[in-house]
């Protein structure tokens, strides 16, 4: 079909032209929608994205993603605009670690060093030691010299450090709504539907769903598993925008969502509409003050550093 009877491949055609003018790259991570993922320039997980962020050229960013990840991609280029298509996608799991309460937790715990999630804002980076990802978490706790940790804001995928270290996690009490809600009563049913599927999960997901997985893993790692497994049907415990860049990336086998209304709300804010007038108006630019942004680097660089 050609553009002029698809909108859709005339939207993606215009962004495309527009991103050239503007000396754009489009980043997306992982749960966009399937048409914002077809036209990024990458698409990854939360590392992955971290990573790219400090190897672009381009003048222009346009960040498909939540509010946390485009402030990570503007505070690693501070000279660079950094635009995000939809202001409002945020992380309801970011807002349960509010900065007041990380500093008022920190005074409780004198010299216990603060290993930040990445997802939490800039205010509440620039209050950690070190930042982590879900695929380098374990390892960024196993390297630091301490005994005790506190491990905000995630409380599961602390709890999954927890299993993988001698260290005490001091857990914060937040968690992502999406993840929260996947059962193992679902999952039970889909492997009584499909069972030789194996299951994978990400580590956001409740430890008894995480007990019962066969692996437990970031989104990126997800499509590096899927790749090298010999299993052919795969139960993908996380966001279904997961299935659009499975199926791409391993397109013999198949993939079961838990449910299709397992969704990040947040993430689906960002349509290609937006995407293309966040490059016809230039906006909405991120911005993160200095000083916030000088000691949000420090964390995020130290985890870059370490793994
Ligand atoms: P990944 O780093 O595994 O992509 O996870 C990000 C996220 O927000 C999961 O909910
Ligand atoms: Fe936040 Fe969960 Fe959405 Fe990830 S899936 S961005 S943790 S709400």
């Amino acid at each position: 079909m050609s553009s002029a009877e698809d909108p859709r491949l005339e939207l993606s055609e215009q962004i495309l032209k527009l991103k050239q003018e503007r000396r754009a790259v489009i980043l997306a991570h992982n749960y966009q929608l399937g048409e914002v993922q077809d036209i990024a320039d990458f698409v990854g997980d939360s590392l992955e994205l971290s990573r790219r962020a400090t190897e672009v050229e381009a003048d222009v960013i346009v960040f498909c993603g939540v509010l946390f990840m485009a402030e990570t991609a503007k505070v690693l280029n501070p000279e660079r605009t950094v635009l995000i298509p939809d202001p409002r996608a945020g992380c309801p799991m970011c807002d349960m670690a509010p900065v007041e309460e990380v500093r008022k937790r920190k005074a409780e715990l004198p010299g216990v060093p603060v290993v930040a999630y990445v997802n939490t804002t800039a205010a509440v980076k620039a209050e950690a030691d070190v930042c982590c990802t879900s695929a380098n978490a374990v390892k960024v706790v196993n390297s630091l010299p301490d005994e005790r940790i506190l491990f905000l804001p995630d409380r599961n995928l602390g709890h999954w450090v927890q299993r993988h270290t001698d260290k005490e996690i001091l857990l914060w009490d937040g968690y992502c709504p999406t993840h929260q809600r996947i059962l193992t009563q679902q999952i039970r049913a889909l492997k009584q539907e499909h069972p030789g599927a194996a299951l994978i999960v990400h580590p956001e997901c409740t430890p008894d769903v995480i007990e019962i997985a066969d692996a437990v893993l970031s989104t990126g790692q997800m499509v590096r598993w899927v790749k090298e497994t010999e299993a052919e049907e795969i139960i993908v415990g996380t966001e279904v925008g997961m299935i659009h860049r499975l199926k791409k990336e391993a397109p013999g086998k198949r993939f079961i969502p838990i449910s299709k209304l397992t969704t990040c709300p947040d993430m689906k804010r960002i349509t290609l509409e937006k995407v293309l007038w966040a490059l016809q108006d230039m906006q909405h630019p991120v911005e993160v003050p200095d000083e916030i942004a000088a000691r949000g680097r420090r964390s995020i660089e130290r985890m870059l550093e370490m793994v």
